[in-house]
């Protein structure tokens, strides 16, 4: 079976890929292969920053490499935290600051509308490809449900009635940005095989 490198070091979401490809592709994480390096996020679009983790991994491995990258567009916010949206509150990956800091600056603010958005970067046979894949909803005043991660809690998607956060993980896989990227991620490279 043809092998495929997730330019990343989420257990989480290399299970979820690993179950989606089956059959067609060995997905293998950037453990994997060795790659214990900081890859770079510098670009200042979440397409950006894919290409860039998709580009470092095929260039310095000669593999066929796919990586994503997502923010959370406020609109009230001019788009913030978007790329940006690991470390809002100062400190990567911390999302009780990260949620503080969107509670806070969108305090009595009426316009509460978001989205999620994903971008996937996939580099196979020399090729490059864009993927993407988002979710509307609003803002809510406060946290709502303990599941899930990042802004899941504050995050009312315009299809439910709950926030991702007191959605079981299908539920949320179904309706969600990256879901949706995934899917097309997956549609794509099932033609291709
Ligand atoms: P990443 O590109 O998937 O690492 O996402 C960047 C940041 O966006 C994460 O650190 C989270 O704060 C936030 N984020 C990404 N996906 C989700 C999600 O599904 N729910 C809530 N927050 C998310």
């Amino acid at each position: 079976m043809k092998k495929i490198v997730f330019a990343t070091n989420n257990a989480h979401k290399l299970q979820e890929l690993r179950q989606i490809m089956s059959g067609h592709y060995e997905v293998v994480g950037l453990a994997d292969i060795g790659c214990h390096d900081d890859i770079p996020e510098t670009a200042d679009t979440i397409e950006g920053n894919a290409l860039l983790k998709a580009k470092y991994v095929s260039e310095h491995y000669g593999m066929d490499c796919f990586s994503d990258d997502t923010g959370l567009e406020i609109e009230a916010l001019g788009g913030e935290p978007g790329v940006m949206s690991a470390r809002y509150g100062g400190v990567a990956h911390d999302s009780e600051r990260n949620i503080s800091k969107v509670l806070n600056k969108m305090q009595g603010q009426t316009n509460r509308r978001a989205r999620f958005r994903t971008a996937i970067a996939l580099i196979a046979n020399g090729q490059t490809h864009i993927f993407e894949g988002e979710v509307r909803g609003t803002i809510l005043t406060e946290r709502h449900g303990t599941g899930g991660f990042g802004y899941d809690s504050i995050f009312k998607p315009d299809e439910a009635d709950c926030t991702f956060a007191e959605m079981s993980a299908d539920q949320k896989n179904a309706i969600s940005h990256r879901g949706r990227a995934v899917a097309r991620l997956a549609a794509f490279m099932s033609r291709k095989n």
